[in-house]
């Protein structure tokens, strides 16, 4: 018989609650975002024409790198070499010319490759550039026309809010000269709620105009698949109604549901079940809300050095009186005191501004709703 040990290893490192670079066991919903990469890459390589630059925006952990993973891989495997896909992480490459210097010569001799990602995807990682000896540069332009010459080019920038205006300036108008001259070039950039003012202080404002997609957390449909859907293979089920209630656990935070797959596996095969059922999900909460207590410990942290403790606080506890539903922005400006504090809350994540329906006032959302709970009892002797 087919024991579940057999396949222990397997399970135990079936969820991924980690930082991106290992791709979820299944990707849940982002619908919208595929289809607008897909169809990107389909004009560039059918019509051998540019695409709309699309930029995704969110709070840290709701799946920017794991997205961009997955749409760098499937188009990958479909156009395989005929496309290059190429990755940065701007940690280093700050400056216009480091990162003209990097488009000429990625994956190509004396490349600064560091890393290549999975499968047949042609991008990397190029985090160390930044010892290179950097090239004479004539412009950031020149460098993507003459790089998509041969193939057409993606090019993905993770993490952009490291960007410094200059380069993201120059980044933006070169793609759109390029894109003017019909060649097949589309760019993405992906960063944190901070990549927005990144963004409205270079002066490239046409910017605005780029398809943008707030990357918000799962749809409690979505959250359940994530959950389920990894386990098929494995004859691994929930108990009725089990899934939905360990989603609503979540909070539809993809990090949350990656953390909770993971411990509730460590349950399973600890009991040598295959039926997840309530009992499991207590046992494996005590797990659970140790890693989530050690990461709020650290959010705690990074918004006392930054002074940030009392306006956190109020704003934490408005959120819960209204159970989470977004705050119109005057009245978090109201709430923070200074315009500078929210500016910096929406930085680190803490809350960040969701585009509302038609009609309806704009309005912030916190980060990681449970993070506020955190947050009001840490913080219960302020006044
Ligand atoms: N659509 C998704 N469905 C299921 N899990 C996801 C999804 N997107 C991300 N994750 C998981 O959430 C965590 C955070 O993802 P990551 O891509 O690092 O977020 P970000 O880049 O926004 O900080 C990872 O553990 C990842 O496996
Ligand atoms: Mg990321």
């Amino acid at each position: 018989m087919n024991s579940i040990l057999d396949k222990k290893s397997e399970l135990l490192t079936l969820f991924t609650p980690g930082d991106g670079g290992d791709a979820p066991p299944f990707l849940a919903g982002r619908e919208s975002e595929k289809q607008f990469f897909q169809l990107a890459v389909y004009t560039l390589m059918k019509k051998h024409q540019g695409y709309q630059n699309m930029i995704v925006y969110g709070p840290r952990g709701n799946g920017k790198t794991s997205l961009l993973h997955n749409l760098a891989d499937n188009s990958s495997k479909e156009y395989g070499e005929s496309i290059e896909i190429l990755w940065v992480t701007p940690s280093e490459i700050r400056t216009p010319e480091k990162l003209d210097h990097w488009i000429r010569s990625e994956g190509r001799e004396a490349a600064p490759v560091v890393q290549e990602i999975t499968g047949k995807v042609k991008a990397f990682i190029a985090e160390a550039t930044a010892n290179l000896k950097i090239q004479r540069s004539d412009g950031i332009k020149t460098a993507i026309q003459e790089r998509c010459t041969a193939n057409p080019v993606v090019l993905i920038v993770d993490e952009a809010q490291r960007l410094d205006e200059k380069t993201a300036e120059d980044l933006l108008n070169a793609s759109q000269t390029v894109r003017w001259k019909n060649l097949p070039f589309f760019l993405v950039l992906s960063g944190t709620p901070g990549l927005m003012s990144t963004l409205s202080q270079a002066e490239a404002t046409f910017w605005e105009r780029c398809e943008i997609f707030p990357l918000g957390r799962l749809s409690l449909q979505e959250s359940v698949e994530a959950l389920i859907k990894p386990l098929e293979s494995f004859d691994i089920q929930f108990a009725e109604n089990v899934a939905e209630r360990v989603a609503i656990k979540t909070h539809c935070y993809p990090f949350f549901i990656q953390l909770w797959g993971k411990c509730l596996m460590e349950e399973l095969v600890h009991k040598e079940q295959h039926i997840i059922s309530m009992e499991t999900v207590f046992d494996a909460e005590s797990k659970v809300n140790m890693r989530i207590h050690q990461m709020y410990a650290k959010r705690f942290s990074e918004l006392d050095d930054q002074e940030l403790l009392h306006p956190a606080a109020e704003i934490a506890r408005a959120f819960i009186y209204n159970e989470n539903r977004p705050i119109p922005i005057l009245e978090v400006n109201k709430l923070a005191g200074k315009k500078e504090s929210v500016k910096k809350l929406e930085h680190l994540g803490y809350i960040w501004r969701v585009m509302r329906a038609e009609g309806e006032q704009l309005g912030y959302e916190p980060g990681i709703p449970s993070l506020m709970g955190f947050i009001k009892e840490q913080t219960a002797g302020l006044s």
